[in-house]
């Protein structure tokens, strides 16, 4: 399996690795098949800009770029435009993934879109195209609810 320079280097490099106390919004989600888990931290001001962002996982090499790749993606963008940030456009962003690592990136969008439903809950609000979150998530579509 062949890794590109970017994920060798955001996997030996993570940026935003940490957690943010008091954080705006915290996601947390897992991969029933892997074990990997993943949570991310937000901090959101008043315009609804994205601040600080920190993550924290447990989980493979491939979850870890792209866990780090995402959070350097996410940072001080609007709400909206972080939505935008598929796990595609992150493995585009590492210059690609082995397709059998493709579902490690979904790791992160999912903790990121469980990190703005936190927020959105608590602060009453809805954001557009955004759904409840799961807390697992796996190749197949098997929906799991603890
Ligand atoms: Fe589990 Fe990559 S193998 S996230």
């Amino acid at each position: 399996m062949m890794y590109t320079e970017k994920v060798m280097d955001h996997f030996q490099h993570p940026r935003n690795v940490g957690e943010i106390e008091n954080a705006s919004g915290v996601g947390t989600v897992g991969n029933a098949k892997c074990g990997d888990i993943m949570r991310i931290f937000l901090d959101i001001d008043d315009n609804g800009i994205i601040n600080d962002v920190k993550f924290k996982t447990f989980g493979c090499g491939a979850a870890v770029a792209t866990s780090s790749m995402a959070t350097e993606l996410v940072k001080g963008k609007s709400i909206q435009d972080a939505m935008e940030i598929t796990n595609k456009a992150v493995a585009e962003a590492l210059d690609g993934l082995p397709p059998i690592k493709m579902h490690c990136s979904l790791l992160a969008e999912e903790a990121i879109h469980a990190a703005l439903w936190d927020y959105a809950t608590k602060h009453n609000i809805k954001i557009e195209g955004l759904e409840k979150p799961k807390t697992d998530i796996s190749e197949d579509e098997t929906e799991e609810e603890y």
